[in-house]
């Protein structure tokens, strides 16, 4: 049995000895007294009577084994531009007195802290210093419009909003002072203050009340030791884009999370201490915490932050520039980054001008990597190319190709073989297995390996709903797709209505509520529908109240500004066709489904409830050219 098969099936038969062992990754204040407690199913409890700081861990205790003059975060930023770095024990420095800051603004044990930061090397600071106050941090993505950030702060009731005043787009400056002040007027949870980091691009005014000037306190605080928590205690809350427009916050806990992403370093990515890693995404997504800041410096690698993009900022050659300039062992991004080069360097003639061969390995995540972009990067920059699968809710990837255990060969369109930890299954909509190469809903049976989330903050009800009640004992992970013959999983998109553009993760529900606050709208459908560059576009559908008159360009530009206003730029919201009428069951459901499957050219069956089948038969050339 090859190291991985054997790695693979301890993990599910003896959970308690596999994970028992890679607990020793991580240095516990108090070891833990069992490796796992089930005894409250579905809500299963790693490593309890454990007790450790996870900043600990990812700084203090590389200073005190000697290493505190390697670096560990590179900060890179396109934008401004500017150059920095920090070795572990300026970082573990830094990030004391960012956690002396906080604490000083009141910030102890499990309270939340909301960031609203691009990436400068401060959001990771900020991040680990809620880590060392063991205070529970929820990052928000910087392209989210007032009404998103609004909600996490209403859900999330931080006592401190930590936040930059502005990010830098290539084509604008985005001011962030105003959407976070809109924010606060919409929210019904009020911070006691906002510590403000000022960027020389866009000043924020400080003179609001509750504000803080981020240079006025952090230099000189009183620098915060690590407090160590609870296995179980929440380490942060991240929201993610449900079915509904309301996100979810996802609860990751601290022991699991820690071991986990250790043990995932190694496993997966063949990384280790000392290693250059950069993975290319944004601290307000779950790679971003998982592979931005805790994983590489858990494990004593270097981490490169990135602001910029991959094209324009200023060419198609930017990855490389960095890959050379710091000696990037692995980088991991999303495949639309891969096809936003491809498309304006399609011969790599911009990668002939660096020295990229300190790059072993490139790993992409976060949506489909059609077979062309895999083989494209696999071409120009001879390395090994993998494709994995994970989501929000797992914090660590699902299926890879183990690297560090044993590398697969590779199957293009497969995210290669389940990780160890994840009992992977596929079934049918009853819940029954279909056999190897047949379709169907991807689960995995519980209990899920650590790492993965605890619960949704505040709402165990509607984490069980969402996830755990579909199919008893098995987590629903909104996928589908089918395993093969030699068990490798192929991963075929939503059966929900979550979206996928560019990599960030949308709620075609969010984007709804956003089109029919307009007037003229009386029902709207929104559905991803493939696109070359970033996956997935969403497209809407509108139905307009009758008897209403309007100019079919004006409405289009109202509803894209509709969108931009309540949900945000990122969800890069364009096509849009006025309909007579949207397909419906007899009960009045919209067959969001099967309009989808007509778009992507997937067999998606009809519902034979259809209340008028001429109502899709008219939208079905509509859908199979929704851009045109
Ligand atoms: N803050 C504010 N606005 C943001 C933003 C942020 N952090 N990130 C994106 N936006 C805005 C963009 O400026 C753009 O606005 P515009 O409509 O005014 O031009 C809009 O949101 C859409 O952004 P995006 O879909 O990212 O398109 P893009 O043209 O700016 O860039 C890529 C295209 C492919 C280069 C870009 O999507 C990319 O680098 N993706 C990498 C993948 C990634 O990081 N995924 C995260 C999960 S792994
Ligand atoms: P997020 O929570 O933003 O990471 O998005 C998770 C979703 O992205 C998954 O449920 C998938 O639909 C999609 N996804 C992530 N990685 C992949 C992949 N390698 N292949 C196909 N889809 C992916």
């Amino acid at each position: 049995m090859g190291a991985y098969a054997e790695a693979y099936r301890r993990s599910l038969a003896d959970p308690e000895g596999f994970w028992g062992e890679a607990a020793g990754l991580v240095d516990w204040t108090t070891p833990p007294t069992r490796v796992l407690d089930a005894s409250e199913a579905p809500f299963h409890r790693w490593f309890p009577g454990g007790e450790l700081n996870t900043c600990a861990n990812a700084l203090d205790r590389h200073v005190e084994a000697g290493h505190g003059d390697r670096t560990a975060l590179i900060w890179d930023s396109a934008m401004v531009p500017a150059k920095r770095s920090h070795t572990y024990r300026e970082l573990r420095d830094e990030v004391a007195r960012v956690a002396g800051a906080l604490a000083s603004l009141g910030v102890r044990k499990g309270d939340r802290v909301v960031v609203y930061m691009p990436m400068v090397p401060e959001a990771v600071m900020t991040m680990l210093a809620c880590a060392r106050l063991g205070a529970v941090h929820s990052v928000v993505f910087g392209g989210f419009a007032p009404k998103e950030l609004a909600a996490r702060i209403e859900d999330a009731e931080p006592k401190v909003v930590v936040a930059a005043s502005c990010g830098l787009e290539p084509n604008r400056i985005v001011a962030y002072q105003p959407i976070l002040q809109e924010a606060l007027k919409l929210s019904g949870h009020r911070p006691e203050h906002v510590l403000m980091l000022q960027r020389d691009a866009h000043p924020a005014d400080l003179g609001q009340p509750g504000y803080v000037d981020w240079a006025a306190v952090v230099p000189s605080a009183e620098p915060a030791e690590p407090v160590p928590v609870a296995s179980s205690d929440p380490l942060y809350i991240l929201y993610t884009s449900g079915t509904t427009g309301r996100p979810k916050g996802v609860l990751r806990t601290a022991g699991g999370h820690a071991v986990a992403l250790a043990w995932s370093m190694g496993a997966v990515y063949d990384v280790g201490a000392g290693d250059v890693w950069w993975t290319v995404s944004d601290v307000g997504w779950v790679v971003g915490h998982s592979y931005i800041v805790y994983a590489p410096l858990l494990v004593g690698a270097t981490t490169v932050v990135y602001e910029g993009k991959p094209i324009g900022t200023p060419d198609a050659g930017a990855f490389w520039r960095i890959v050379e300039e710091y000696g990037v062992k692995t980088i991991f991004t999303a495949p639309t980054a891969f096809r936003a080069i491809k498309k304006v360097d399609p011969k790599a003639a911009e990668l002939a001008k660096y020295d990229v061969s300190s790059l072993t390995a490139l790993f992409l995540a976060g949506e489909r990597l059609d077979p062309e972009t895999y083989q494209w990067a696999s071409d120009v920059l001879g390395v090994p190319v993998t494709d994995h699968w994970w989501q929000t809710e797992t914090g660590w990837p699902i299926a890879a190709n183990p690297r560090g255990l044993e590398p697969m060969p590779v199957k293009p369109g497969s995210a290669t073989v389940p990780v160890p930890g994840w009992d992977v299954r596929i079934v049918d909509e009853s819940g029954a297995p279909v056999e190897p190469g047949r379709e169907g809903e991807i689960v995995i049976r519980l209990p899920l390996p650590p790492g993965a989330l605890a619960t949704l903050w505040g709402d165990d009800k509607r984490f069980v709903a969402s996830y755990l009640s579909r199919h008893e004992g098995f987590y629903h992970t909104g996928d589908s797709g089918y395993l093969d013959e030699d068990g490798y999983l192929f991963v075929m998109g939503r059966i929900d209505d979550v979206i996928n553009v560019a990599g960030h993760r949308l709620s075609t529900g969010a984007i709804e509520a956003a089109l029919a606050t307009h007037p003229a709208v009386a029902e709207c459908a929104v559905i991803g529908v493939p696109d070359a560059l970033k996956g997935q576009l969403p497209y809407g559908l509108v139905v307009l109240k009758s008897g209403v008159e309007v100019d079919k360009e004006e409405l289009r530009a109202e509803l894209v500004a509709a969108v931009r206003r309540d949900v945000g730029a990122v969800a890069a919201f364009r096509d849009v066709a006025v309909v007579p009428a949207l397909p419906k069951t007899r009960s009045g459901k919209i067959l969001r489904r099967t309009m989808r499957g007509i778009a992507a050219d997937r067999p998606e069956p009809v519902p034979p409830t259809i209340e008028d089948p001429a109502v899709l038969d008219a939208l079905t050339p509509l859908l199979r050219r929704p851009a045109e």
